[in-house]
């Protein structure tokens, strides 16, 4: 269903996004060893990196790293999902588990491949490069994705952690057939915890694959609503479609999300009515900003105060005292960097419509 609001992981659930799919194909065969794909929130990154790791026919090993933040970014706690996504290989490729028999530290039982996370626990880049090992003898191409990986900056910070840009860099000079996909929201901190700009990083000035994950335009969103209602078999008027388009801009997770409630509740006001609660869902993720200039910052945007001086005159009015212009800038580059704002000449301008109705509340 096209409206269903999990990520898809088949073909025949996502929507569009040919180029993109043939542009990792392309990757996997013979790409760079690291692809970056970057997009903001609900824009379907996800959906279309387990679409094509489900349906490329690579193996593959997929890591959200959001799961990593319940458990307090703990180095065992990657080992953890590393093990069971062997253990789910195991299935299908019994030929790569073996090559890692020979190394210590891993024990491969009769239905579980587990890291010996007490006494010898073997670094990535041996697991990685045994897995290599298998993919050259194989002739195939492994493919290690990792999703919001900006989050795999919490594991650094040495002994016993892990920067994961060491292994990425590793695998760069030593590994010919793993290949990796990261992906992230935050696309600036994606950025800048994969430092290719920067000098003293492991990755500095690597030739990468970027794939930027882009909205629907009009027509396409459109089109998707219409499937969408098809499938369900709501009744809708013509100027529903227009109606939803007009507040979500293009980003498909905004479509589905109307969309499912729509099918749910035809009805005039429904289309006003999901967007209050979208709003409400966007103002609850809002209230997560580490800071409260952010947010008044946010909120002077929303409210049309596009230009950096005059985003400081609204600041200062709301906190009731002045402030400094490293404080206002280092607000608006956070928000870039959390891909919630973009410059363009000299305005500041919010990327996602909701987020944009719901900074106005904040
Ligand atoms: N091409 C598509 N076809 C159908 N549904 C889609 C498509 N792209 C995204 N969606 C839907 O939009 C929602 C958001 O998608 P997804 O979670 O893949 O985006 P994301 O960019 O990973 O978001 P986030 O940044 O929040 O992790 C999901 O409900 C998903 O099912
Ligand atoms: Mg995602």
């Amino acid at each position: 269903m096209l409206f269903d609001p999990r990520p898809k992981t088949s073909r025949r659930e996502l929507y569009d996004r040919e180029d993109e799919l043939q542009a990792l194909e392309d990757f996997a065969r013979r790409g760079s060893p690291l692809m970056v794909m970057l997009g903001i929130r609900r824009i379907g990154k996800t959906s279309l990196l387990r679409v094509f790791l489900h349906e490329s026919g690579h193996p593959f090993i997929y890591i959200d790293a959001r799961a990593l933040e319940e458990q307090g970014y703990r180095r065992e706690s990657l080992y953890r999902m590393l093990s069971s996504e062997l253990t789910r290989l195991r299935g299908k490729w019994a030929g790569l588990v073996e090559y890692l028999r020979l190394l210590e530290g891993v024990e491969i039982g009769p239905a579980l491949v587990r890291f010996d996370l007490v006494r010898r626990l073997p670094s990535l880049i041996e697991v990685f490069s045994r897995i290599d090992e298998w993919a050259v003898d194989s002739g195939r191409s492994v493919i290690v994705a990792v999703d919001e990986a900006q989050l795999l900056r919490y594991l650094r910070g040495g002994k016993g952690r892990i920067d994961f840009t060491q292994i990425v860099s590793y695998a760069y000079d030593h590994l010919r057939s793993i290949r990796f996909v990261l992906t992230g929201s935050e696309v600036g901190l994606l950025m800048d915890f994969l430092g290719f700009n920067d000098p003293g990083g492991w990755l500095y000035g690597r030739v990468r694959d970027e794939l930027v994950v882009a909205r629907f335009d009009h027509g396409k969103s459109i089109d998707f609503l219409e499937n969408g209602f098809s499938e369900c078999g709501a009744t809708y008027a013509g100027s529903v479609l227009e109606e939803i388009t007009a507040k979500v801009d293009g980003i498909p997770g905004w479509l589905t999300y109307f969309g499912y409630y729509y099918c749910k509740n035809p009805s005039p006001e429904a289309v006003q009515q999901v967007y209050e609660e979208a709003k409400t869902l966007a103002i609850d993720e809002l209230r997560k900003l580490p800071s409260r200039y952010y947010a008044l910052a946010l909120k002077a945007i929303a409210l049309g105060y596009s230009k950096w001086r005059n985003i400081k005159q609204a600041l200062e009015l709301w906190k009731g005292r002045p402030l400094t212009n490293a404080q206002v800038t280092r607000a608006l580059k956070a928000l870039s960097k959390l891909s919630l704002i973009e410059k363009v000449g000299d305005r500041y301008k919010i990327l996602d419509p909701i987020i944009a109705g719901a900074a106005k509340e904040l």
